[in-house]
């Protein structure tokens, strides 16, 4: 055991399970293995290195399958990073995660973290027994991100196949690929390779210290919906009977709803449900649509966010009060 070395920054890692944790009963499988069974001590000690670059403290916070996340969990992460990083004894925080619902945690935190310490997330594409594990690399890659001085006001990062990423742009693109995550036409913030870490870029939208949301409030249902050839209203109608407070499209093309969906729309939207409009496409922004729905029903255009990540601030904007479509707008050409 290496002695640690007392000026290096201080990291907290906090283990959620995922791939990264994820252990086949043979090394050349990388499919049908069993996702969040390996503890965060075994994922830390297969990463020698990590010495040399922080003092790390570890937690377990939960062991899933991140296709698993709940909202529950969510709010116990972010609870647990908030109180982390207002101390003086941590620098930054690294979360291990499975890459499934990577994307929306990362956009939840970069919106209820409470701090400009560096926030950092990442995972693998293998299972840990796999040959060539991508999960060591990643994790040292990750805590190399978050004991770095330039990674601190850069809102939640993503480190993942040597990439940094915004937590508000980067999504999953890949089923199996190492280089499973891109942000979509704008592209990563930076690199991380051999212990040297270079921002090329900033992001520009509001996030973590300058956000104005917070988890107090429970966060209220909001679903999503999908628009697509031969689409019934069927979907909608069943949310709305729920008590749904929100519903975010995946539109086709600029975020289009089908005549069905749209009759039914109107029908929430007299019900109070909020409607958000987003693109299934995966890349490019959706404009407001003027009389086409967001004048007439009184939806609201998601920009550039992903319907996963259009669902997170919707989510939040109800928990915060904010209703009013053209306020809630507001909040999607800020974030
Ligand atoms: C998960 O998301 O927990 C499983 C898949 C993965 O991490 O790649």
């Amino acid at each position: 055991m290496n002695t640690p070395n007392e000026s290096l920054p201080r990291i907290a890692v906090l283990a959620t399970g995922g791939t990264i944790a994820g252990q086949a009963g043979d090394a050349s499988k990388t499919a049908g293995y069993k996702a969040g069974v390996v503890g965060v001590d075994k994922l830390l000690e297969a990463v020698p290195a990590l010495s040399q670059v922080a003092r790390i403290h570890a937690e377990q916070v939960a062991s899933i399958d991140s296709k698993d996340m709940s909202i529950a969990l969510w709010v116990t992460l972010a609870a647990r990073i908030n109180e982390l990083l207002v101390t003086d004894h941590i620098d930054g925080v690294v979360i291990t995660h499975g890459t499934d619902t990577l994307e929306e945690t990362a956009y939840l935190l970069h919106l209820t973290v409470k701090s400009d310490k560096p926030v950092v997330l990442t995972a693998a594409m293998r299972p840990s027994s796999a040959l060539s594990a991508d999960g060591p690399l990643n994790l040292l890659n990750a805590v190399t991100v978050a004991a770095h001085a330039s990674a601190a006001k850069q809102g939640v990062l993503v480190a993942f196949n040597n990439q940094i990423h915004c937590a508000r742009d980067v999504t999953k693109t890949s089923t199996y690929a190492v280089d499973a995550f891109r942000s979509p036409e704008i592209g990563a913030l930076g690199w991380v390779q051999d212990g040297r870490v270079e921002f090329q870029r900033k992001a520009l939208r509001r996030h973590t210290s300058q956000s104005q949301f917070d988890l107090r409030n429970a966060l209220p249902a909001v679903e999503i919906v999908a628009s697509y050839a031969g689409a019934s209203r069927a979907a909608i109608d069943a949310f709305v009977a729920t008590g749904v407070k929100g519903l975010v499209i995946a539109g086709t093309g600029n975020g289009s709803i089908h005549a069905s969906l749209h009759q039914a729309l109107a029908d929430a939207t007299k019900k109070g449900v909020a409607v958000v409009r987003s693109s299934r496409v995966g890349s490019g922004h959706v404009m407001r649509n003027g009389a086409a729905s967001d004048d007439s029903l009184g939806s609201v255009s998601a920009g550039t966010l992903n319907p996963y990540k259009a669902r997170v601030l919707l989510m939040l904007a109800l928990a915060a009060g904010i209703t009013d479509p053209g306020a809630i707008q507001q909040i999607f050409d800020t974030y």
